[in-house]
């Protein structure tokens, strides 16, 4: 067990209430524990994978599908590290996992295309967080450069990959927005490895 609040790269979480733990998942017994105050510090390494993986997901996201054409068919992914990166030009990001089986095609595919999912989209979420090659789904139409795209999403960007860069056990693939779309809508949100929705605050930002 690593307790090192001072060193640099150490994260401070809060937990509301300590013994509520197992809201945020799992903790292995070999973990760190939370002070009285309800921190939990921690120095990223062996023992700590859990604690880092935790406080990771106390960033909330919105969700996308991300689906490209592959050699053996279209391919599709749940991911909720896209990000916006660029309005002139256009670019967006997201981060495949090298260990996933479907990295070799988003690393390959010249073009693919990402949904951001809206809050009665959660199956959809689901169904491509589970199996990345069942498009036998209603409605899903293919763009001219041959991506899935699939219907009724909150928004989307048809892309076209732009540069792919290292991230340790993942890779950083950026894509020019090509065309897009959305609609209006509540977004699908997942926070603490759950899905939710979002209530705005009315006093505004
Ligand atoms: C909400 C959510 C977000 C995810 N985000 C990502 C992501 O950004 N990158 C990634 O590679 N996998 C992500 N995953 C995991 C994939 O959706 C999928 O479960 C995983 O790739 C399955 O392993 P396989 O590709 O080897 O079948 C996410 C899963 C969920 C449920």
């Amino acid at each position: 067990m690593t307790m090192k609040g001072q060193d640099v790269g150490t994260q401070r979480v809060q937990i509301e209430d300590p013994a509520d733990w197992a809201g945020a998942g799992p903790r292995p017994d070999d973990g760190p524990a939370p002070t009285r105050s309800g921190t939990l510090e921690f120095v990223p390494g062996p023992g700590c994978e859990r604690a880092l993986r935790d406080a990771l997901g106390r960033f909330a996201t919105g969700v996308t599908v991300i689906t490209a054409p592959g050699a053996s068919g279209p391919v599709g992914i749940t991911a909720n590290s896209f990000t916006s990166l660029s309005l002139d030009p256009a670019l967006v990001l997201w981060a495949p996992a090298r260990a996933s089986r479907r990295f070799d095609v988003f690393a390959a595919a010249r073009h693919f295309a990402i949904h951001v999912l809206g809050a009665e989209q959660a199956a959809l979420g689901r169904h491509f967080s589970r199996d990345g090659l069942d498009f036998d789904l209603p409605g899903v139409q293919q763009n001219a450069e041959g991506v899935p795209i699939l219907p009724g999403c909150l928004a989307h960007f048809e892309c076209r990959q732009e540069a792919l860069h290292a991230g340790g056990d993942h890779a950083i693939v950026v894509g020019r927005v090509l065309r897009a779309s959305l609609r209006e809508g509540a977004p699908l949100v997942f926070s603490g490895g759950r899905y939710g929705g979002f209530s705005p605050d009315e006093a505004g930002v």
